[in-house]
Parts: structure tokens; sequence; C-alpha cells
């Protein structure tokens, strides 16, 4: 198979590689450029631990293609400075300790970011429905929910 040369910014970095049609954006990321914020839980679309902001919509890396991120805009945890948004929920989930093993955390804390970014007024309804492709193991969610309701209304 012929390698791809793709080009994209990465937490605000510019990034070029060549990948193979076939490479999994997951393993790319975890791989090639050191990005471990994105976990392999399932690898089949239905745990959300991989889960990155390509152009600022969440995304399952684990099902995305590496040639899918060329001239995309992707945000992993790792770029939480990047994103007003990112950077509170990450200190708000700090100090309310609402994770406990934290494997879920970047996945959950990257659609709470896509909805805050939409809806920076969403209710607890929206933050349920926002998180609901996010498997937690832990924690029984409503700490996740509570963090997320008081990062919005700037608590
Ligand atoms: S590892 Fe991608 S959805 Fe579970
Ligand atoms: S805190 Fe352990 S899976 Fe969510």
């Amino acid at each position: 198979m012929k390698a791809h040369r793709i080009n994209f910014t990465l937490n605000g970095e510019k990034v070029s590689l060549e990948v193979e049609p076939n490479d999994v954006l997951l393993d790319t990321l975890r791989g090639r450029l050191g990005i471990k914020s994105p976990k392999v839980g399932c690898d089949r679309g239905d745990c959300g631990t991989c889960t990155v902001l390509m152009n600022g919509r969440t995304v399952r890396s684990c099902l995305a293609l590496a040639v899918e991120a060329d001239g995309a805009d992707l945000v992993t945890l790792e770029g939480a400075g990047t994103r007003k948004w990112t950077k509170r929920l990450q200190a708000k989930f700090h100090e309310k300790n609402a994770f406990q093993c934290g494997f879920c955390a970047p996945g959950v804390i990257l659609s709470a970011t896509e909805l805050l970014e939409k809806n920076p007024k969403a209710s607890q309804h929206d933050i349920k429905e926002a998180i609901a492709g996010n498997l937690c193991r832990c924690t029984g969610y409503e700490p996740i929910v509570e963090a997320i309701a008081e990062t919005a209304k700037g608590k």
C-alpha cells in the first residue's frame, strides 16, 4: 500500500507525517506521536475512552483512520490549554475529585468540551446526553455531571 503524507494541527502545533492508508488514528496518536490521553478501551467504538476533538467535534479515534486527520485541527487532553472549556473542565474535575481511576476522563472532558463550546448553558439533560457515549465503570456519573454543570455555571 502507498503511504500518504498528512498535515494537521495537533494541540496547536503543526504536524506532518507519512501514514499507511489503513493506519488507525488512535494508534498513530499513541504510538507515533506520544499522545497517551486517548485510551485503548473497547477498540470498537463503544466506550468513548479514545475520544479526541477533530475540528471541534468528538471523534472516536479507534474508528477513524489517520488519513482522515489530513487538514484537520485535532485536540486531545494534552492540549487542554488551547481550549477555554477543556482547561476549566479539567480544573473542576480535579477540584471535585469527579473521577476515580480516571480511565474515562480524557474522553468525558472532551465530550463536555464539545457540548459547552456549542451550548454554554447546557442543562443536566444536555450534559447526560453529551456524555452518554463515554462509559465510566467507577463513579456512577453523578460527580461527573455535577462537575460539568458547575463548570458551565462558572462556579
Ligand atoms: S476504544 Fe474507541 S470507543 Fe472504545
Ligand atoms: S473514573 Fe474509572 S472509568 Fe471513569
